[in-house]
């Protein structure tokens, strides 16, 4: 079997918060178990992450508390690195976007791409905060809505009454730092062509997608992307923390940090070579253009990692210098939910990992998170199901199995393996079931099919279970002896070939395994064959996995904040409330640009006798064109509002995709206009 050049990346988490279980289960978890399966089979692989150390996001936690970004940095880089270490994340290299060799990589690509003129600077005009002396990012000013008077409205948009207006328009606008009333000023920027590569990046996508199966949300978001037609990006920002734009007269600005994070991965990789004192470790594996690139992420993230960085990436490749290679797949995970709602820091709502590894040893986790990833849909973490999952599979089957069998090996043949009789039919097929096992979870692990996997490894416990029941031993060992031995030699091939299945998923409860039987892991290519020999000593069993009792569980589920849950409660509407929506099919039959807004789209739609104009903030999404003869679904008893003095009668219903992106929902073209939905 051929040996494959692997680098394996988790997305960078922001330094500004603790790591929680919704982290672990998108990008982190299911990376570390295909790592750990791919080093035990003999592959030559890196796994690289790090802290992302820039951006708004670190600012404003740094505002918050009123210390210095470098505070924050610090703190949670030390914080996650160590949670990451304690709950198994078996990382090559964990890096930092703050270190000096991660701003020269950055400012290395930066100069290359403007040296070859492949930047556009352009101006626009941007709320300035004269008292900070800064501009200020959209996040930063609040003002008043210019349409419904709401007093929290951002810098273009109002999530009270979901206008979208010019920033121009907003009343009062409000500097959050200062408390100073903003003025729009220009400023210049550098943007990224990402246009110009869009057709190599169709082919990519393509090509990949072809050859190694993406996931299909990952395709869907690409396609959108495509349909839309991909703009130039700014790719510089007003801001004091970042990498400064290495040109002259760019001072006060930084590298937009989604250009420079994901350079964060060639970075981590060339601290590593330092690390290892092999100074071309780095380049062996990212300019080796058949490098097989896997990239692990959460949904969120997806544009960055399947269209901005393989362009980044193909950019510097066109400058001929060196090839790096592209991500082979980005099998992105949707998200985990805690007790039926998003994770909230604000609300307290979740829980970190450090505070659970206080509470359960890591690899209770990992086997409830991994039996329960969010790989096509989003999941919850429920206490109960994860005290289920301890009690009813890792204890009830996997534990009990190898319990029982330890125990009648040590109780009737001395903690040795028995010798291996003559076979039976049940024997033969149970070593055939052994020995088809370790391919069929290789081949789902190789497919990202990681949930998959971790359950299917417990159905061979289920079945060595079945196995000890029905070859019956408590009797042989009275009747027949060397049969008992020999279901038990059996017993215990099964029981070592679960510890090296579940090898890349329990690390810490298998290494004891390991232990108790006297013996290490081979690889996995050689795993499902009988390996313990006749006569071998066995060490004697612990219990690896105790069952954990109601009260425990119930004490975590009393800590959960009593008004989220009564607000959860309140949450819920009746039949008849909702009813009082009216739902209906429309078409769509003209659609233009409204003057002076780019946001802002006119249509006019028909329902079943009855024409009406409504003003829809999709023109970032949709060329009107596009939008000529769509049957969508509008809310069409909304009471009429005005836009940009427009009169708006209704309201399209669009989903909007984590990056952002609009997409109206349609109704195929066979219903009839009017028809009511619900
Ligand atoms: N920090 C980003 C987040 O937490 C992820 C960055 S991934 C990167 O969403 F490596 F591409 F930067
Ligand atoms: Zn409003």
């Amino acid at each position: 079997m051929v040996k494959e050049k692997i680098i394996v990346t988790s997305a960078l988490p922001y330094a500004n918060g603790n790591i929680h279980l919704g982290h672990l289960s998108g990008a982190y978890l299911p990376a570390d178990i295909y790592v750990r399966y791919k080093r035990f089979n003999g592959d030559d692989i890196i796994y690289i992450c790090g802290s992302d150390e820039h951006g708004v996001p670190i600012t404003i936690s740094a505002d918050k508390e009123k210390v210095s970004p470098q505070v924050i940095i610090d703190r949670y880089h030390e914080a996650n690195k160590k949670a990451f270490e304690r709950f198994g994340m078996s990382f090559d290299n964990y890096s930092r976007t703050s270190l000096p060799i991660h701003h020269e990589t950055a400012k290395e690509f930066f100069l290359n791409f403007y040296n070859r003129g492949l930047f556009v600077e352009r101006k626009s005009l941007q709320f300035f905060d004269e008292k900070a002396n800064m501009f200020l990012p959209d996040r930063y000013v609040e003002g008043t809505c210019p349409r419904c008077g709401n007093e929290e409205a951002r810098s273009d948009e109002c999530e009270n009454c979901g206008s979208l207006y010019d920033p121009s328009e907003l009343l009062n606008p409000k500097s959050k730092i200062t408390g100073a009333t903003p003025t729009l000023k220009e400023t210049s920027h550098y943007y990224f062509p990402l246009g110009k590569y869009q057709p190599a990046l169709e082919k990519y996508v393509d090509e990949m997608n072809k050859k190694y199966g993406w996931k299909d949300n990952v395709l869907q978001y690409c396609r959108g992307w495509f349909k839309d037609g991909l703009k130039e990006r700014a790719i510089t920002r007003d801001l004091d923390w970042g990498i400064k734009v290495p040109v002259d007269g760019a001072e006060g600005k930084v590298i937009y940090v989604w250009f420079e994070a994901v350079l964060g991965y060639i970075s981590s990789t060339k601290e590593l070579s330092q690390i290892k004192n092999d100074p071309d470790l780095w380049k062996r594996y990212w300019l080796d253009p058949d490098t097989k690139y896997i990239a692990f992420i959460g949904k969120d993230n997806v544009v960055f990692h399947t269209l901005i960085f393989p362009a980044i990436l193909m950019a510097w490749n066109e400058g001929g210098k060196e090839q790096y290679c592209l991500p082979q797949n980005v099998p992105a995970n949707e998200f985990l939910n805690f007790e039926g709602k998003k994770f909230s820091k604000s609300r307290n709502w979740g829980i970190d990992v450090d505070e659970f590894l206080n509470l359960f040893p890591a690899d209770l986790l990992r086997y409830a998170l991994g039996a329960n990833l969010p790989e096509t849909r989003d999941t919850d973490f429920y206490w109960k199901e994860f005290q289920m999952r301890n009690n009813s599979e890792l204890a009830d089957i996997l534990g009990n199995f190898i319990n029982r069998t330890f125990t009648f090996v040590f109780k009737h043949f001395d903690g040795k393996v028995p010798a291996l009789g003559k076979l039976e039919k049940i024997d033969e097929d149970m070593l055939k079931e052994i020995s088809e096992y370790p391919k069929r979870i290789a081949d789902l692990f190789e497919k990202y099919k990681i949930r998959d996997g971790v359950n299917e490894i417990m159905n061979l416990a289920r079945e060595g279970n079945k196995y000890f029941n029905d070859t019956e031993p408590w009797k042989t060992v009275k009747s027949d002896k060397e049969r008992c031995g020999t279901t038990l030699n059996i017993c215990l091939q099964t029981i070592y070939t679960l510890a090296e299945l579940f090898y890349p998923v329990l690390p810490f409860s298998m290494e004891k395994l390991f232990k108790m039987l006297n013996s290490k892991p081979v690889d996995w290519k050689e795993s499902g064959k009988p390996q313990l020999a006749e006569g071998h000593k066995l060490n004697a069993a612990e219990i690896l996995f105790p069952k954990i009792e109601d009260e425990k569980i119930e004490a975590q589920i009393n800590k959960l904040p009593k008004s989220e849950i009564e607000a959860g409660k309140n949450d819920l509407i009746s039949y008849d409330d909702f009813m009082k929506t009216q739902l209906r099919v429309a078409e769509i039959i003209e659609a233009e640009k409204v003057p002076k807004s780019d946001k802002l789209l006119k249509l006019k739609v028909k329902l079943e006798n009855e024409e009406r104009q409504i003003i829809a903030g999709i023109a970032k999404h949709y060329k009107p064109e596009e939008l000529i003869n769509k049957k969508v679904v509008i809310v069409a008893n909304l009471q009429p509002a005005k836009l940009m003095g427009l009169e708006s009668k209704g309201m399209i219903l669009a989903v909007e995709n984590a990056d952002g992106t609009l997409q109206v929902l349609n109704v195929s073209e066979s219903v009839k206009n009017g028809t009511r939905v619900k």
